[in-house]
C-alpha cells in the first residue's frame, strides 16, 4: 500500500482515536498487546500513541492472518484487494512496521498461540479476536496473570456485538464477554464504553480464574 492509502479497518475512527490516546498514556509499566490485528489499523493507531509516549518494548501482535470471505469484502469496500485464505501477515507488517519497528508477530489461533507470550507484565491488552467461548475465556486465562492491578487497560472490542444478532443461540455465544464481566466485573473499572460496542476497562483487583 502507498503512504496515502489508509489501512482498511473494522474499527471506527472514534475508537482508533481512543486507541491513540491509550497508547499516548502509556506509563512505562508493561507491554502493549493486541489479539486480532487484521491489517493493522488498530495496532497502527495504538503504536502512534505509544511512540509519542516513548514506548520502548516489543509490541505483541497475535492473529491467524488468514483472510475469510467477510474480510475480503470489508477490505475491498475500503479499496484493498485480498483473497480468501490469503496470508495477511505481510500486509500487516508493511502497514505497522513503519510506525513502530519492534513488532513481535505471532501467527496462529488463540488461545493456543498466546502461549508464545513471554513479555512480562502487560499494560495495554486489546482483544479483538476472541468473541465466543471457549476461545474468549481461554484467551483471557492465557494472559491475565500478566495484568497489573491498578494499571492494565483491557479493551474488549466486540463487547456488545451480540446486540446486532437475532438468533438466540448466536446471541448467547457472543455474550461470552458479558458472562465474564457478570462474574468478575468487580475486579475491573469501566473507563470507556462506545455505542459501537467496544468496552475499555482498568484492571483493579487481582483476579484468579
Ligand atoms: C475484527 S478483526 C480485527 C480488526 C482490527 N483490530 C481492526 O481494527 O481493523 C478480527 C481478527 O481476529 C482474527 N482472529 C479471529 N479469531 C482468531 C483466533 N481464534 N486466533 C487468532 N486470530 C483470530 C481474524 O483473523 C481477524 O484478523
Amino acid at each position: 500500500m502507498t503512504e496515502e492509502q489508509v489501512i482498511p479497518t473494522m474499527t471506527s475512527e472514534l475508537v482508533l482515536n481512543y486507541l491513540r490516546g491509550l497508547g499516548k498514556s502509556w506509563q512505562g509499566k508493561g507491554t502493549a498487546l493486541e489479539l486480532g490485528c487484521w491489517l493493522g489499523a488498530s495496532s497502527a493507531a495504538l503504536c502512534e500513541g505509544l511512540n509519542e509516549a516513548g514506548y520502548n518494548k516489543d509490541f505483541w501482535a497475535f492473529d491467524k492472518w488468514e483472510a475469510n470471505d467477510s474480510e475480503v469484502i470489508k477490505a475491498k469496500e475500503q479499496g484493498v484487494n485480498i483473497e480468501v485464505d490469503q496470508n495477511l501477515s505481510d500486509i500487516y507488517f508493511d502497514n505497522v512496521e513503519p510506525i513502530y519497528n519492534r513488532i513481535l508477530m505471532w501467527k496462529g489461533r488463540a488461545p493456543g498461540i498466546l502461549q508464545e507470550y513471554i513479555g512480562g507484565p502487560i499494560e495495554i491488552c486489546i482483544f479483538d479476536a476472541p468473541k465466543q467461548d471457549p476461545t474468549f475465556i481461554e484467551s483471557v486465562r492465557a494472559l491475565y496473570r500478566n495484568w497489573i492491578p491498578g494499571i492494565t487497560i483491557i479493551g474488549f472490542m466486540d463487547y456488545s456485538y451480540w446486540k446486532s444478532l437475532e438468533h438466540p443461540r448466536a446471541i448467547y455465544r457472543y455474550q461470552a464477554p458479558q458472562r465474564f464481566m457478570n462474574r468478575y466485573g468487580s475486579h475491573f473499572e469501566v473507563i470507556k464504553e462506545f455505542d459501537s460496542g467496544e468496552l475499555f476497562l482498568q484492571y483493579k483487583e487481582k483476579l484468579i480464574i
